[in-house]
């Protein structure tokens, strides 16, 4: 009996992969694209914030510049580094003072895209995001005087905000600080394969792929991790069906609840978007996972309430790395000079 179970489920396994292999790739890709959206070829528009030469320019050299860290270590691209998929691949961040922070690094890259910035979106935007890990005691220890006293100390710096933020009196504040970032950000975006699939390339996804983005879809992870970020745009319970162990999901981390103060919002977080996230092991905000097949498989357990196969995980994954996209050319910038005037790092 238990033999002819084994050989009715081997079957089942052969109808289920013919099924996927024969997937006819229109018929995939209209489906998909009821869910999910191609990046757009050019800069995004930003909400209060006019992209410009200038802006992005500057943003560049903020985000490059570890002098905005009290310490004169940190930038943002040491936990964001642009030539390892956007974050620090470590389980949490390292800042200020060798302190290890809370949680993981989320790339920067598509991150304009985001309903809302972190793992419990607490910021609305990109600028409100940026003000953020300057002043955090874990990240760059600053202040938001110092850092304009700073970049008034530079002379070259005072000519590259004058020349992004043109109508202000005084264009050298935490507020356009944060704006150039924002700026520079929004070009940080990696078109993928997955992309190319969407726009009508049906050989841009092996076969493997696409039967991994049909099981993303049938299966239901595209319920939450859909639009143009594959994830980015909803908050959940972490552990929807199943809660996962405090190895993974440590209970001292309550996600939402920290901002709205609401019951409900225990354990909720940001869908993570998944674009690039072949790139950006260690997995979810505790950064605990080191592999993605391992983390699908969590998420098979703990939001579908589902054991995922083994051959499903690896079709699942070989979707998900047709979501690694090609990072922008970024030059390494140089910065203006110190001066006299520029405050010492402090200790
Ligand atoms: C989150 C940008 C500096 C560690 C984020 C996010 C962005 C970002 C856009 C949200 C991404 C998302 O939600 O998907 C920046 C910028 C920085 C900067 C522009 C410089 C001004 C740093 C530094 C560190 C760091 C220096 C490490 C010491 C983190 C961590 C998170 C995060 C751990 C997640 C925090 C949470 O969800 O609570 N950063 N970052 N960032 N960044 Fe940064
Ligand atoms: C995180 C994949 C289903 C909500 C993740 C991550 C992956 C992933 C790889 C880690 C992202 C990172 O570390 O940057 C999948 C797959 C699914 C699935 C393959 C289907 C098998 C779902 C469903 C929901 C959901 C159905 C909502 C009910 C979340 C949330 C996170 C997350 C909230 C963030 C967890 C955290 O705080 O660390 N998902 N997911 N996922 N997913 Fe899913």
């Amino acid at each position: 009996m238990k033999k002819l179970m084994t050989s009715v489920a081997a079957c089942l396994l052969l109808a289920t992969t013919a099924y996927a292999a024969d997937l006819n790739p229109a018929e995939l890709r209209q489906q998909a694209q009821e869910l999910f959206k191609p990046l757009p070829s050019t800069v995004p528009a930003v909400k209060g914030n006019k992209i410009t030469a200038e802006k992005i320019a500057l943003g560049k050299a903020l985000f490059f510049d570890p002098r905005m860290s009290a310490s004169g270590v940190f930038s943002c691209n040491s936990c964001h580094n642009l030539a390892t998929g956007g974050d620090d691949n470590l389980e949490t961040s390292i800042g200020h003072g060798w302190q290890k922070g809370p949680r993981n690094s989320p790339t920067v890259f598509n991150a304009v895209f985001n309903i809302a910035q972190f793992w419990d979106g607490r910021a609305e935007d990109l600028k409100a995001q940026a003000k953020g890990p300057v002043q955090a005691g874990v990240e760059m220890a600053n202040t938001p005087g110092q850092v304009v006293a700073t970049l008034k100390s530079m002379p070259r710096y005072v000519e590259w905000f004058k020349a992004a933020f043109p109508g202000d009196a005084d264009p050298v504040t935490f507020d356009n600080f944060a704006m150039a970032i924002e700026a520079f950000e929004a070009t940080l975006i990696t078109p993928a394969p997955f992309d190319s699939f969407l726009n009508g390339d049906d050989d841009a996804l092996t076969a493997e792929a696409r039967q991994g983005l049909q099981l993303f879809m049938d299966k239901g992870c595209a319920s939450c991790h859909a639009g143009i970020n594959v994830g980015g745009e909803g908050y959940y319970p972490f552990g929807l069906i199943e809660k996962p162990g405090a190895d993974v999901l440590p209970e001292n981390d309550k996600g939402r609840f920290a901002v709205t103060n609401t019951a409900d919002d225990s354990y909720v977080f940001r869908a993570a978007p998944l674009r690039n996230i072949a790139l950006t092991a260690p997995y979810f905000h505790s950064g605990k996972v080191w592999g993605l097949k391992q983390a699908v498989a969590i998420m098979g357990t703990a939001q579908l309430g589902e054991k995922l196969e083994g051959n499903d995980v690896d079709l699942i994954v070989a979707f998900l790395e047709s979501l690694t996209g090609r990072a922008p050319d970024v030059t390494y910038p140089v910065l203006p000079a110190e001066t006299a005037t520029t405050p010492k790092p402090a200790s």
